[in-house]
């Protein structure tokens, strides 16, 4: 087991990727905390999280303190913390002079200031472990142009920069902070914003003629979160079957 002993904190994970990253983590042995704004899902989630290794917390992740009392509470019943992956996303996507100003709103507090205030609350926790990973869910938005997607793919630019950033702030603490950017994955968020000809047309530009699943991006996530990474530091990690390079 990779992850034995280990104690790893994921918002969004009522679904989707992070519900994904939950199962993989606590199958390799880590105790998980869920934090989902959506008290039905992260319920279900965390009870089928592999082994009973799953706590649910109903969080809004722009609620700051919020935030810091789940990842409090989870890091004092389990003596410490030694993982986080920001993962929380509200998907929306429009032409950016149509885009209302209270989603533009809600899209940055979640997807930027959410990710501050969990750094905020796990950093301390990290350092007295000694040592711990962080994740960042970038995208490859930030790699070329997505249609009407002006806001998502601000927010992931600004993930990676922060990536980069936190890496070489946190990196004297033994805490290594690098990013995922998946390819377009099937998840109940993505397939609110891509069709079903959407889904194929981005299958076929792949190389590889196939988009990753959630259990591919959990295995990523899981080889940077563990001692076979313990050199990685501060890069993007690209989970999209060589979409990004594969040209027009
Ligand atoms: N699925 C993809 O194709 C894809 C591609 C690239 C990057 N990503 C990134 O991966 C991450 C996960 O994406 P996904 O497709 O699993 O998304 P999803 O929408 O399926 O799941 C996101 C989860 O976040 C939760 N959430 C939303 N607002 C929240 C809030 N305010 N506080 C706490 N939780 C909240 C939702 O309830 C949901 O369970 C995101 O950061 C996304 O940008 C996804």
């Amino acid at each position: 087991m990779k992850l034995a002993g280990k104690a790893a904190v994921i918002t969004g994970a009522g679904g989707g990727l992070g519900q994904a990253m939950a199962n993989t983590f606590a199958a390799e042995g880590a105790q998980v905390a869920l934090l989902d704004v959506n008290a039905d899902l992260v319920t279900a989630a965390a009870a089928a999280v592999p082994g009973g290794r799953g706590r649910a917390y109903v969080v809004d992740v722009r609620d700051r303190l919020a935030v810091k009392a789940a990842i409090d509470d989870f890091a004092a019943r389990q003596g410490g913390l030694d993982i986080l992956v920001n993962n929380a996303v509200a998907f929306s996507y429009a032409p950016l002079v149509d885009m209302e100003e209270d989603i533009v709103d809600r899209m940055l507090d979640i997807g930027i200031k959410g990710v501050f205030w969990s750094l905020q609350a796990g950093t301390p926790h990290l350092i007295a472990r000694g040592g711990g990973a962080v994740i960042n869910l970038s995208s490859i938005a930030v790699s070329f142009s997505i249609k009407n997607a002006a806001v998502y793919t601000s927010i992931k630019g600004a993930l990676d920069a922060l990536t980069r950033q936190q890496a070489v702030e946190l990196g004297a603490h033994g805490i290594r902070v690098n990013a995922i950017a998946p390819g377009s994955v099937e998840t109940p968020g993505a397939s609110s914003v891509i069709d079903a000809q959407g889904w194929e047309s981005r299958k076929a530009r792949t190389p590889l003629k196939r988009l990753a699943t959630p259990e591919e991006v959990a295995a990523a996530a899981l080889f940077l979160v563990s001692d076979d990474a313990k050199s990685i530091a501060g890069v993007t990690l690209k989970i999209d079957a060589g979409i990004t390079i594969a040209g027009p």
